[in-house]
C-alpha cells in the first residue's frame, strides 16, 4: 500500500517537472526574432537594421546594413548564421561583431537569419 502512495507521489512530481519544462520551452520560444534583434542587435545595426545604431559611430568598422539587398544577398544563410553564432572573426570580418552563442540558441539564431532575410528582402547566396 505504501509503495502505491509513493509511486503516485513520484508520478505527480514527474508530471509537475514535465509541466515546468514545457513552461520553460514555451517562454523561450515566445522571444521572437524581432524581440531578440531589438534586444541584442539594434545598438550597432540600428532599429531599422541600416547599420546606424547608437554605437555605430564609435566602431572602427561600420556594422552591416541588414536592409541592403545586394550586400546581404552575397552572404549565404550559413555564413550569416556563423557570423552571428561565432562573431565576425569566424567569417574573416571585424571582431567588433560579437559572438552570440552564449545568449541565443541555435534555433533563435536560425529565426534571426530568417528575420534578416525579411529586412533585406533578399535570399542568401547558395554558398
Ligand atoms: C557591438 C556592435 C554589434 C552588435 C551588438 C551586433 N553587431 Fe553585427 N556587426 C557589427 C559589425 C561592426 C559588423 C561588420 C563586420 C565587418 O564587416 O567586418 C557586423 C556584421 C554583421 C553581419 C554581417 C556578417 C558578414 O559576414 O558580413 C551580420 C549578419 C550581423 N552583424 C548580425 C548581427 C546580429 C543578428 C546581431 C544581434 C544578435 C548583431 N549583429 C549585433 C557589430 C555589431
Amino acid at each position: 500500500m505504501k509503495t502505491i502512495v509513493i509511486s503516485k507521489f513520484s508520478a505527480a512530481m514527474f508530471a509537475a517537472a514535465l509541466f515546468l519544462a514545457a513552461g520553460m520551452v514555451g517562454s523561450a520560444s515566445a522571444e521572437t526574432a524581432a524581440d531578440n534583434y531589438s534586444l541584442y542587435c539594434v545598438q550597432c545595426h540600428g532599429t531599422a537594421g541600416t547599420g546606424k545604431g547608437i554605437n555605430a559611430p564609435y566602431l572602427a568598422v561600420a556594422p552591416r546594413n541588414h536592409s541592403d539587398a545586394k550586400a546581404m544577398g552575397e552572404l549565404s544563410d550559413a555564413n550569416v548564421a556563423l557570423a552571428i553564432t561565432e562573431g565576425g572573426s569566424a567569417v574573416g570580418k571585424s571582431t567588433q561583431m560579437p559572438a552570440w552563442k552564449h545568449n541565443l540558441t541555435a534555433a533563435e539564431i536560425k529565426d534571426i537569419v530568417a528575420h534578416l532575410r525579411k529586412m533585406c528582402k533578399c535570399t542568401g547566396a547558395a554558398k
